[in-house]
């Protein structure tokens, strides 16, 4: 094994019934006014935003709302509840909702002591502080209630860009499953494919960390087995709760231990898809591109590849693996191709330019852009 440094500060508060606890952990800060930032108001409908007012009233905790994150959040929106959190004299982001509210919670605290907010996406600025960042996360997926990521959309230039800091981890993160019992199936499964590509992106990276690889083979074959079980019934507590902690625990750390930093080729393209069509969601991207990259790059490392293949899909080939997990995810209803969303051939090379805008696309072969363009074919 590599040599590695694991750091992870987040506070968990896991399970049901928690959310009711966000009001103390804020108070134990010594916070006394925060800015709530949500989405387009599901936690309205699911009693999230009840618990949440309640438990800050109980603390004395004042508090202002902003509204109106959406999913693949852009840059000016963060802008203006900048500006709102700077005028408000905010002291913390409370981020009540899914990754999309986390991750502009994450670039408004950053970018609070910041010149502005999309140098810290471009690098030219390296935070030096950030506001604390607490949540209450109601859709599991990105792991971004227990990462330092933060992933936003320059909504002029069409780039969706992503950062990390050691300031961006939130103090305190509540998560309750059963509050995610009604969430749209097609939510449901994008969170488990999301989580299973977070990992897949450290896994092709092995080698010999049989410590590392076989935490992560049990992982997927568990968010597979979760989805599975949901779709068939949804309000399973158990099944919501073991998908909730398996995303978690997907980029938190733990699944990248000595893997290099991970390969996230397929997300980095994936991001050029959503940051051109921004209705494609972040796993639905995921689900197209995974198949083909796995199919065009699997040469280069069969052993690892093969491994897959048997211990995650129970197949003796890298293709019987790849048409195993094309059928789950068309099992569970999730895209295989481009062509579902009428992204046709004439602008892969738009998405490739994309996709390479920020640097070097892979690891285990680097992408030029005619590679990735190929990627995208084998997508079609
Ligand atoms: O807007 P609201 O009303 O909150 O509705 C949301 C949204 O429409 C809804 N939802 C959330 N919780 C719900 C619910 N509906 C009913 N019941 C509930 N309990 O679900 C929709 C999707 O929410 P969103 O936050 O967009 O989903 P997700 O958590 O998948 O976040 C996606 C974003 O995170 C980025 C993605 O690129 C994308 O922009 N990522 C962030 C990462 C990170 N910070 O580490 C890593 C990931 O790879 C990813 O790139
Ligand atoms: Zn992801």
């Amino acid at each position: 094994m590599d040599n590695f440094k694991f750091h992870n500060p987040v506070k968990i508060i896991f399970g049901k019934d928690t959310i009711r606890e966000i009001g103390s952990e804020i108070h134990s800060h010594d916070i006394s006014k925060v800015l709530i930032l949500m989405g387009s108001g599901s936690v309205k409908k699911n009693g999230v935003y009840e618990q949440v007012i309640d438990s800050l009233e109980k603390y004395g905790i004042d508090f202002i709302e902003q509204w109106g994150v959406t999913p693949n959040p852009v840059l000016s929106h963060a802008e203006e509840t900048l500006e709102i959190a700077r005028s408000e004299k905010v002291q913390a982001i409370l981020a009540v909702g899914g990754g999309s509210v986390i991750d502009e919670a994450k670039a408004i605290a950053a970018g609070y002591y910041a010149p502005d907010i999309w140098s810290i996406f471009e690098k030219t600025y390296k935070p030096t502080n950030a506001l604390p960042l607490f949540t209450v996360l109601t859709i599991s997926a990105t792991a971004s209630e227990i990462n330092s990521f933060g992933v936003l959309t320059n909504d002029t230039e069409n780039k969706k860009w992503s950062f990390g800091s050691k300031y961006s981890y939130p103090k305190v993160s509540i998560i309750d499953p059963s509050v995610q019992k009604f969430l749209p199936i097609n939510q449901t499964i994008n969170g488990g494919v999301d989580t299973l590509s977070h990992i897949m992106e450290f896994y092709f990276m092995g080698e010999n960390e049989e410590s590392t690889l076989a935490i992560n083979e049990a992982l997927m074959r568990t968010v597979i087995k979760s989805i599975d079980e949901l779709v068939a019934d949804p309000l399973n507590y158990d099944w919501r709760a073991n998908l909730a902690w398996c995303s978690s625990l997907a980029l938190q750390g733990i699944t990248g231990v000595s893997m290099g930093g991970g390969e996230f080729a397929c997300h980095r393209i994936e991001h050029a898809i959503s940051a051109l069509h921004p209705t494609v969601a972040h796993a639905e991207g995921l689900s197209i591109v995974f198949p083909a990259w796995i199919e065009y790059v699997n040469s280069l490392k069969p052993h690892i590849f093969e491994r897959w293949a048997k211990n995650v899909w129970e197949a003796d080939s890298v293709e019987a693996g790849i048409e195993k997990m094309k059928e789950k995810f068309k099992f569970w209803g999730a895209p295989v191709s481009l062509s579902e969303f009428n992204i046709e051939a004439d602008e892969f090379e738009g998405i490739a330019e994309n996709a390479l805008l920020i640097g070097e696309v892979g690891k285990i072969k680097e992408l030029n852009k005619q590679d990735i363009i190929n990627i995208l074919n084998i997508a079609q």
